[in-house]
């Protein structure tokens, strides 16, 4: 049975990185025995998506034909594909690195798929060096990301990269 980090009574999570540690715990249970990336990458969604405040949209983009295109999400419907370099989730493919948005609308090239979004952060999903996708978080709230959400989902990001196989129609 899963149990999201903050209904475990008594056990009321301190940090926003003990909340992190808690549900990078929960993922490796939720994945045990399954390696398929989609899959994965679909219950990875619904238990960030469940488990944090504030969010109106969780998923996936993965690299293909060095375009990314939509995988697995929670939240509204999403706009399916992306050049790399464009919007927050094409740059942070571009530079394979994790980008926060506090004011999404002061971002230039910022894609708008949902007008509830005000912020915004984009992990890269990376095996080594190669480039699979992205991960992206989208919240009503400005500002709602800092650096210990970076640290936590980058975590949980790998959980999900070593549990799962790279499936064929990725980018090579
Ligand atoms: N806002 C993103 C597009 C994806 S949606 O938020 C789901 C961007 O600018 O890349």
């Amino acid at each position: 049975m899963l149990i999201l980090s903050n209904q475990i009574p008594g056990k009321q999570p301190q940090s926003k990185l003990e909340v992190y540690d808690q549900l990078a715990a929960q993922l490796s249970s939720l994945l045990d025995g399954e390696r398929d990336l989609v899959a994965n990458a679909a219950n990875f969604s619904s238990l960030i998506f469940h488990s944090r405040s504030d969010l109106n949209w969780a998923g996936f983009y993965f690299l293909k034909d060095d375009e990314l295109v939509l995988g697995p999400f929670q939240g509204k419907p999403a706009c399916v594909r992306i050049a790399v370099g464009q919007g927050v989730c094409g740059a942070a493919a571009a530079n394979c690195v994790t980008t926060i948005v506090p004011n999404v609308h002061e971002f230039p090239g910022h894609i708008a798929c949902d007008s509830a979004s005000n912020s915004e952060i984009v992990i890269p999903l990376m095996k080594g060096e190669r480039l699979i996708g992205v991960f992206d978080l989208d919240s009503p709230i400005l500002g709602r990301f800092d650096d210990e959400d970076a640290i936590g989902l980058n975590r949980l990001v790998s959980v999900l990269i070593e549990s799962s196989e790279l499936a064929t129609g990725l980018a090579p």
